[in-house]
């Protein structure tokens, strides 16, 4: 049972409303009063206690369950309507909730420390004695003020304890310092600065709150070139894209991004205006970065790789990497295209841009594809008379790393660009690929078959600490438990949480489900306001779906943050642990929708032993749109259902009991009229 329906058993609705609705009268099977919540003569608010639901049939044309009456008369939003309702009813809310508010607590503490930290070394940039550093920035680098400043590059002093002293002026303790890894400490327990004589960037993330640092050297008998901040609870390199806070716009609007390797292809790219640019910060590219940006934001996903030292082996690096992106399923996974850009004559972009700041677009839209980079240069060696054997080699290097992905579509493609390029035809190819044994489940990235599905964590602040197998090993050795959040209940509400999850993974599709709708109303004003306005929690009967509605509402509402983001920051465990549950759930959805498409026979030979089938679910031949627009209809359907139980229950009592208000009945029949027609509508256009 979940917590709310723990405390809905636990406090009938009836008693709670009569405390504040003193004027509450039984009225058959139901309850009614005058609406607390808008001023009438005649009761047309209604309890009906078998369902434990409300409804005023009146002005408000609302209704809910005992958490949406409380948060509606006392004003409260959903997470105070659960605190209170809980003390209520003597519920202990998730335990869980307390340790991640002390979290998200110490997580505040610490990012208050690392922009102060930032704002220092800002400082010590700016004075007299870091003349030579500031001519370095300009000359040796190409920086002006302006980026030096937008990025907030600083330098921290050749000292000891520059930080340190710094920091504990403003109070903070060492054990925080050390944390953030601003400092270190040695094993007699003394206490010294990382970041010593170094040029710093300052690392944000996507929402521009600084996280870490990089250091550069700036003399030569340096250790390593860069230092950057330790993995910490604040810092996961695997989970950032440097420069994403300010390339968020322009990757938006151009629907593109290009993933560089270091800060200074970043830097430079900005100043010469392609602020699309960011950096992946010289990890192993990770699917939560990917996910930052991708399918989301950016549809194309352009890697822009250094040359290495002598730019000989560039193209070897390049295709190593284009490797392990295909048989990651990067692509294939996310639906976007990811391309390799290499750059001519062992540059790096940051050398690149600082050249010839003009070629770079035509650089960025010439990237191949990195299925077709792969192909070709695999393929490289083959002549016009080239033998089938050879012809056979290269298909059998390079088919494994295609047949990974998940995505039949982009499956399809790739083999048959393949086929095509070996001048082999498509059936052959399969044949082989069958041959192939062992095939997908065995491929080095299929997900052992209970493995947890991908899931988009990073939205979380880390919170879960979700990652499949393969992605785990990468966080800079910080090994971390690959557990999921158990779902909280088996999905009883198939369709809310269908419908639910599938905008929150995209919630621009609220608008066509409202566009529906609306359509579906044909400018009939009462449809519109009535039985066919807009999606909202009211199509929900679970309260934590109801919240989750209404939240995901306001996040459309506003403009400052993507609306996933503005979730984040809203919703309180209870919800952020209901919407991992939701997309969860939703794993299959979008690939069972492609296997619909697909041809049969393909599908057998792709169709991965792990894959779960959920009957009755996902609507073959379908998109997740039109499902989605549906399913949306079904539950509108219901709802329009239930209301018009009620409706009729008050339609009896009306005439038989001691009411003759002529009036009112006529009105509730309109409106039972109304939902009739809306309910003929959705019924056609269902079917
Ligand atoms: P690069 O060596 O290409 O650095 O490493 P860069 O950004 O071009 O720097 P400049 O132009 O030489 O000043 C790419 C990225 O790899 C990481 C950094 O994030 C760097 O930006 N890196 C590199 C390290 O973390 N440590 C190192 O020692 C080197
Ligand atoms: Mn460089």
């Amino acid at each position: 049972m979940s917590t709310t329906d723990d405390i809905k058993a636990r406090i009938d609705i009836v008693s709670y409303v009569q405390r504040f609705v003193p004027s509450l009268k039984k009225a058959g099977r139901n309850h009614k009063a005058c609406c607390p919540f808008h001023n009438e003569k005649t009761p047309s608010f209604v309890i009906n206690p078998a369902r434990q639901t409300w409804h005023c049939f009146g002005a408000c044309a609302e209704g809910g369950d005992l958490f949406s009456f409380a948060q509606k008369l006392h004003g409260w939003d959903f997470k105070e309507a659960l605190r209170e309702l809980a003390a209520e009813a003597g519920v202990e809310l998730q335990r869980q909730s307390a340790a991640q508010k002390s979290r998200n607590d110490q997580l505040e503490r610490l990012r208050g420390i690392t922009a102060s930290a930032a704002e220092f070394f800002q400082g010590a940039l700016r004075r007299e004695a870091a003349a030579g550093i500031r001519s370095y920035l300009r000359e040796q680098r190409g920086l002006n003020d302006e980026t030096v400043q937008a990025f907030q590059i600083g330098y921290a002093p050749d000292s000891w304890d520059f930080m340190l002293r710094a920091l504990r002026g403003l109070g903070h303790q060492d054990d925080d310092i050390v944390e953030v890894g601003l400092a270190v400490r040695n094993e007699n327990g003394r206490v010294y600065d990382r970041f010593r004589n170094r040029l710093i960037i300052p690392i944000r993330d996507e929402r521009g709150r600084v996280v870490g640092f990089g250091g550069r050297a700036l003399g030569a008998g340096d250790s390593a070139k860069y230092i950057n901040s330790p993995q910490s609870t604040l810092f996961d390199k695997s989970r950032l894209l440097f420069g994403l806070d300010m390339g968020r716009t322009a990757i938006r609007e151009g629907g593109a991004v290009v993933i560089a390797e270091g800060y200074m292809d970043v830097i430079q790219a900005h100043q010469a205006g392609y602020a699309n640019v960011v950096a992946q910060m010289g990890t192993a590219m990770t699917e939560p970065q990917i996910r930052l940006v991708a399918p989301r934001y950016a549809k194309r996903i352009v890697l822009a790789l250094d040359a290495d030292e002598a730019g000989q082996n560039a193209a070897r690096r390049s295709l190593d990497v284009a490797r392990q992106t295909l048989t990651r399923d990067f692509a294939g996974k996310l639906s976007v295209d990811i391309a390799i850009l290499q750059i001519p004559a062992g540059k790096d972009p940051d050398d690149y841009l600082r050249e010839s700041p003009g070629g770079w677009p035509a650089l960025v839209e010439g990237a191949q594809s990195v299925a077709d980079f792969v192909i070709d240069m695999e393929a490289e060696s083959l002549t016009a008379d080239s033998s089938l054997q050879a012809r056979q080699a290269v298909a059998q290097a390079v088919l494994p790393m295609l047949l990974v992905s998940e995505n039949n579509v982009y499956k399809q493609d790739n083999i048959q660009k393949l086929a095509r390029r070996l001048r082999i035809s498509e059936r052959d190819m399969l044949a082989w690929a069958q041959e192939q044994a062992p095939l997908p489940q065995q491929a080095p990235s299929a997900a052992p078959p209970d493995a947890p599905p991908d899931l988009p964590p990073e939205y979380w602040d880390n919170e879960y600490e979700i990652a499949g197998p393969e992605f785990a090993a990468e966080s800079d050795g910080a090994e971390k438990p690959a557990e999921l959040p158990a779902p909280s209940k088996p999905l009883k509400h198939a369709i809310e949480a269908f419908c639910l999850s599938a905008l929150l993974k995209n919630p621009d599709l609220l608008y066509q489900v409202n566009r529906k709708l609306r359509e579906l109303a044909a400018e009939d004003e009462d449809l519109l306001r009535g039985p066919l306005g807009e999606l909202c929690a009211h199509d929900f009967t679970q309260s934590q779906y109801r919240a989750l509605m209404v939240f995901l509402q306001d996040s459309m509402a506003q403009d400052d943050m993507a609306p996933m983001e503005y979730l984040k920051d809203v919703l309180d465990d209870d919800l952020r642990t209901e919407v991992m549950a939701l997309l969860i759930s939703d794993s299959d959805a979008v690939s069972e929708r492609i296997n619909g498409n697909f041809q049969v026979d393909l599908n057998d030979i792709f169709r991965r032993g792990s894959q779960k089938a959920r009957p009755g679910f996902s609507l073959p031949g379908f998109s997740l749109k039109e499902d989605l627009v549906i399913r949306a209809l079904q539950l509108r359907l219901q709802r329009l259902d239930s209301e018009r139980v009620e409706m009729q229950y008050l339609q009896e009592e009306a005439q038989t009991g001691s009411e003759s208000d002529d009036h009112y009945r006529d009105q509730i029949s309109a409106k039972i009229m109304l939902s009739m027609r809306a309910k003929a509508r959705i019924n056609v256009a269902v079917s």
